[in-house]
This record gives structure tokens, sequence and C-alpha cells, in this order.
């Protein structure tokens, strides 16, 4: 089992703590939580989690970066293989994020095989059933097993509700909510020949409470939680577990941007001064004085211990559950 630290994250010092996530009697693994200068939290894995999905065959979609290439990462290091599937182009036009490239799931699969096991890609777009299906078909045939799904790709953009346009919300709801179904139509089917399978989706904290001028996300994420219910009480007799990741704030190319920064500020009471640099360090100390753990965008790394759990035979008895990982936002959620 490689335990050579080559998911090491990021470095850091001052104060350290350690969060352990038990699995039954287990110790599923140890994160190393440090806290830098500038008072954010990074992860540093610093135990072996063991290969408690060893062998398993595991699909990830947005795997080209973020919270998607953080739990890829992971499910390799606890053995499984992974399949790494991500759109790597412009997917909405209107938003200030920044696309991924076929680069970056490049060297996500670099990572992925840093820890020993097999990496395959596919470069599509999640909206489109048909060609999951036939990634589905392809994966089948050559690993044999779909164990576990992460459904995780999405996007997000704000635009307030009397000012929005049809695409503004159908994008939203096309690539998280219905590109979301698509996947588990998808992968599902051979879960069910399986009769074993675990699907884990993410929404988001912003789909537990409503969210300035971001309906459509808003939205799509309350939707999935809805959609991995139904799915939670159709998919059990098969053996097959649904539910969901829900992330707080954190820290991708999804959240980085002039326009998220704006938005923050705008929550605040605060009038953005459009300046990139200035915004950023003004919504820094927004998010900052709002977070429960004071930590204004989370590490996309400390997503992954909770997929790796709902994944792992530990986790049989979770299904219809959503998981938050918010950095105590949930304490505002009922
Ligand atoms: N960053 C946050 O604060 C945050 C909070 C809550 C939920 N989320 C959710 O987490 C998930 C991952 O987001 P992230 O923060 O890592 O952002 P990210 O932009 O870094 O990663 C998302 C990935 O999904 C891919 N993708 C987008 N549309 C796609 C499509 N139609 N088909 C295939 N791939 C597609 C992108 O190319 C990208 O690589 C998203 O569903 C997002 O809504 C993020």
């Amino acid at each position: 089992m490689p335990s050579n630290g080559k998911q090491q994250l990021t470095t850091g010092s001052s104060v350290t703590r350690r969060g352990f996530l038990a699995v039954g009697s287990a110790a599923l693994g140890a994160v190393s939580l440090t806290r830098n200068l500038e008072g954010q939290m990074s992860q540093t894995r610093t135990e072996a989690w063991g290969r408690i999905l060893n062998g398993k065959v595991a699909i990830v979609t947005g795997a080209a970066r973020g919270i998607g290439r953080s739990t890829a990462v992971a499910l390799a290091h606890s053995g499984a293989n992974v399949i790494g599937i991500d759109i790597c182009a412009v997917v909405d036009p209107r938003s200030g994020v920044e696309p991924a490239t076929r680069a970056e799931l490049d060297q996500t699969g670099e990572m992925v095989k840093s820890e020993g096991v097999q990496w395959r890609s596919f470069v599509l777009d999640q909206r489109d059933l048909p060609s999951l299906r036939r990634a589905a078909e392809n994966i089948n045939t050559e690993f044999g097993r779909i164990d576990i799904l992460f459904a995780n790709a999405g996007i997000q953009a704000f635009r307030p509700l009397l000012e929005m346009e049809d695409p503004d919300w159908h994008i939203q709801i096309d690539v998280n909510l219905t590109g979301t179904a698509n996947a588990l139509r998808a992968f599902a089917p051979y879960m069910v020949k399986q009769e074993h399978g675990r699907i884990i989706m993410t929404t988001s904290t912003q789909g537990r409470h409503g969210t300035l001028n971001g309906s459509a996300y808003s939205a799509s994420k309350w939707g999935i939680i809805g959609l991995m219910k139904s799915a939670a009480i159709e998919l059990g007799r098969h053996g097959i577990t649904v539910n969901c990741l829900v992330p707080g704030l954190i820290d991708t190319a999804l959240t980085r941007h002039e326009e998220r920064y704006e938005q923050a500020l705008q929550v605040a009471g605060r009038t953005p001064s459009g300046d990139k640099a200035v915004d950023e360090e003004a919504a820094r100390k927004a998010l900052q004085s709002k977070s429960i753990l004071g930590v204004p965008w989370i590490d996309p790394a400390e997503m992954a211990p909770v997929v790796v759990f709902l994944a792992s035979d530990a986790a049989r008895m979770v299904s219809g559950a959503t998981y938050d990982v918010t950095g105590g936002d949930s304490a505002n959620n009922v």
C-alpha cells in the first residue's frame, strides 16, 4: 500500500488538530488539520487510511479539479480504481468560473495512479445521457463491475431572479440536477445487476437554504436532495445506498472569482468595489466572520472522508441521508 505522502496537499504550521472519522469500531483514517498564517484551514493527510475500498470500481464526475479531484485521490488511496469524468470545457459562458481543462483531468489521473490503482477518464457532458451510458457500458465491459458513483459535477452562477434570462435558469438546472440524475440513470443499472452499490451525490449547503441571487443553483441543489431520497427508496431493495455530500463554501475554482466575491459582499450588505483583489480580501473577512469555525473557504480535501465512508461497507445501513461538511454553517439550517 503506498503511503508515500504524495497527496499531501498543503503544508502548514502553527496549531495542529486531529479529526478522526470512526467507521464502526475501526478508525477509517486520521486527518491532520493545520491553521496557516492567514487563518485558513487546510489539510495534510498524515496517516494511512487503509485499503477499505480495495479493488472497488469508482466513478467520479467533475474529476478534473476541486472536490472531484480530491475525492478521486482519496478513493484511490483507499484502494479503489477510479474512472474520472469531466466536460473539460466552458459550460456556462455567463458565469465567472474558469473552465476546467483536459490537462487538469490528466493530472488527476496521475495523482490517482500514484496510489497504485487503475485510472480511466472520459471527457463528456453529463447533460448527454447517451454518452454517459456508453461510458458506463465501456467501464463495465473492462472492469466487470461498477461499485461506487460519486455524482459530483456541477456549476454555479448568480443572477437576481427578476433579471434572470431563460439560459441562466436552464443551464444550472440542466447541468446540476438533470446531469446528476443522468449519471445515476447511466450507472445504477449495473449496480442493480450486482445487487450492490454506493451512490453519493454532491448537493450544497445552498440547497439547504435560500441563496441571494442564487435561486437556480439553490433549486438545483435542493432538487438533488429530493432525487437522492427518491433514489434511496427505489434502489434500496437492490442493496444500493444513496446519500448526499453537503459541502459548505469550498476553496475551488467555483468560488474563487470576482462574481462570487461580489455575491458574498452583497450578502454581507456591502458594495463590491469591482477590483478583484480588494473584493477578495473583503469577501474573505466577511465570510470568515460569518463562519462558525472561522474558515472562509474550506479545503476541498476535507470533503473526501465523508465520501470514502459512504462508499465503504461500513456505511451499508446509511441511505437517504445528507452529510454536511460546512465548517459549522449547518448550525444555521433546519
Ligand atoms: N466549491 C464550493 O463551495 C461548493 C459548495 C457546495 C457544493 N459544491 C458542488 O461541488 C461540486 C464540485 O464543485 P467544485 O467546487 O469542485 O467546482 P469545480 O468547478 O472546481 O469542479 C466542478 C467540475 O465539474 C465539471 N463539470 C461542470 N459541468 C459539467 C458537465 N456538464 N459535465 C461534466 N463535467 C462537468 C467541471 O468541468 C469541473 O471540473 C459541484 O457540484 C458544486 O456545485 C461546491
